[in-house]
């Protein structure tokens, strides 16, 4: 049975005596933190600050078993919270006490503690759980990738619903601590360092630990079987690499390629600053994607990204958001610019560092292969729409913006903000119209009406604009 939301109409129900007065103050959590995008995902009500997943898989049956904990505090009174979720549930415990619970919507758990929470109460939310997520599907889709020796999550904007409870938003980061229990022989690949191993009764568990701030979706899981490679970098980071053993004709390449993630990670330092985390690395599974993600410390490399060989440039891309979208992440998906125009303007510094072409004339490159009626300007990288929010012109366009601004501010100043961003930023959450003020404030310059025709217009800047902007 679901606790009721005691309202003053509840008194006539005879609820009055049962109930302190002031519970008239405490509702429901949000079933959702507000996205303008995707209005599900996340929930309010209440702040995460750790997950502690305890898990277990078994290749052969795409059985993960699990039990969560979370660590919260209350921003409200509650009476009652949702968790983001898709798997199958069979207990809940709020600070050790049962509570009940429902499934409902889309991916939603509503969870009814025995007492109502006070605001600003430390929490403990358990939560035990067993499903297939390659079956779970959401919309006919589900983000868990299965292979023929294991699994993978990694999805953007979402794959946490898929193997753990959450409060399924960038702006709700928390730090984690993913216990997985495989059968021997094969790995589980994780974020951050890995704290500990061990071996009992023909189960090996990886203990992995991300000790800085982490986004749900930039939280990722690979089972399979890998060759793990370990080093560090020049300032002492960690570096752990995983490849499956089954990549067939790309493993060479994808090998060559994540093999560079010290040398581009020391680069992007001396571009970006410190190296925010405790741990670098990739892994790359038997998965037919071609796309990457940016899974914090550890990005994913989909086989297909070294289908025509090494591919360097995908490193400097995800690595360069570990700055730019994983310690700095958007507030909301309408800010993916925060993350991707950076990410593909790293790309364009690293060719220009090679000697493979300047970021200029790869910005001039982009200006004119896309005439004016190309849909491509249709394309608002400032607000793209969760349609478009991967669309090319987000990566391209938004990299030709950061080439105007460069050209606008001079070099000094241009590379002194892709420095002090990410310093000023750390691990909290910004939004474009925070970079806009920024680039104000640190340039002492009026720039909303060049980010208006740069990042917001639905038709190509001018001759004019581009001649003034890209020179
Ligand atoms: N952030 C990822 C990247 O940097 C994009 C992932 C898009 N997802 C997808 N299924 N294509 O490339
Ligand atoms: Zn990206």
């Amino acid at each position: 049975m679901r606790h009721r939301l005691l309202v003053p109409g509840a008194a006539a129900l005879g609820l009055l005596l049962a109930v302190p007065a002031s519970a008239a103050s405490f509702t429901p959590g949000a079933p959702g933190a507000g996205d303008s995008y995707y209005p599900e995902s996340g929930n309010g009500g209440y702040d995460v600050s750790h997950y502690d997943l305890r898990l277990k898989y078994q290749p052969k049956t795409d059985l993960l078993e699990g039990t969560a904990t979370l660590l919260a505090r209350t921003t409200q009174d509650l009476s009652r919270f949702n968790l983001d979720f898709g798997l199958k549930v069979s207990e809940v415990r709020v600070d050790g006490r049962k509570a009940t619970f429902a499934a409902s919507g889309a991916h939603e758990l509503e969870i009814t503690p025995a007492a109502p929470l006070e605001r600003g109460k430390q929490i403990s939310v358990v939560v035990r759980y067993a499903g297939k997520p390659s079956e779970v599907k959401i919309d006919g889709y589900t983000a868990w990738a299965r292979t023929p020796d294991g699994g993978v999550a990694a999805q953007e904007p979402e794959s946490a619903v898929w193997w753990y409870p959450s409060n399924d938003h960038p702006t709700d980061k928390a730090t984690y601590d993913i216990s997985v229990s495989v059968p021997d022989g094969t790995q589980a690949i994780s974020n951050g360092v890995l704290a500990s191993q061990s071996s009992k009764l023909g189960w090996t568990r990886y203990n992995w630990r991300s000790d800085k701030p982490q986004a749900t979706y930039l939280t990722t899981l690979a089972i399979g079987k890998f060759d793990v490679t370990t080093g560090t970098t020049e300032g002492g980071v960690p570096v752990i690499n995983a490849v499956s053993k089954d990549l067939g004709a790309n493993e060479g390449a994808a090998r060559a390629s994540i093999a560079r993630t010290a040398e581009v990670t020391e680069w992007l330092e001396s571009v970006y600053g410190r190296y925010p985390f405790n741990a670098v690395g990739g892994y790359v599974p038997n998965v037919p994607a071609g796309f990457a993600l940016e899974t914090q410390t550890r990005p994913f490399y989909g086989k297909k990204a070294f289908d025509r060989g090494a591919n360097v440039s995908v490193v400097v891309h995800e690595l360069a958001h570990q700055w730019y979208g994983d310690s700095v992440s958007l507030k909301g998906w309408k800010d993916i610019w925060i993350n991707e125009g950076f990410a593909a303007y790293a790309q364009w510094l690293w060719s220009e560092k090679e000697g493979e072409g300047t970021a200029q004339e790869l910005a001039d490159y982009v200006f004119d292969q896309h005439p004016a009626d190309d849909p491509f300007w249709t394309v608002k990288p400032g607000d793209p729409g969760p349609d478009h929010q991967f669309d090319g012109a987000v990566y391209d366009r938004g990299a030709v913006a950061l080439q105007a601004l460069r050209n606008k501010l001079g070099d000094k100043v241009f590379f002194g903000l892709l420095t002090s961003w990410p310093r000023e930023h750390a691990y909290g959450n910004a939004s474009v119209a925070d970079f806009v003020a920024f680039a104000e404030k640190k340039s002492g310059k009026p720039l909303a009406g060049f980010f208006d025709t740069w990042l917001f217009q639905q038709s190509k800047p001018s001759a004019g604009a581009a001649r003034q902007a890209l020179g």
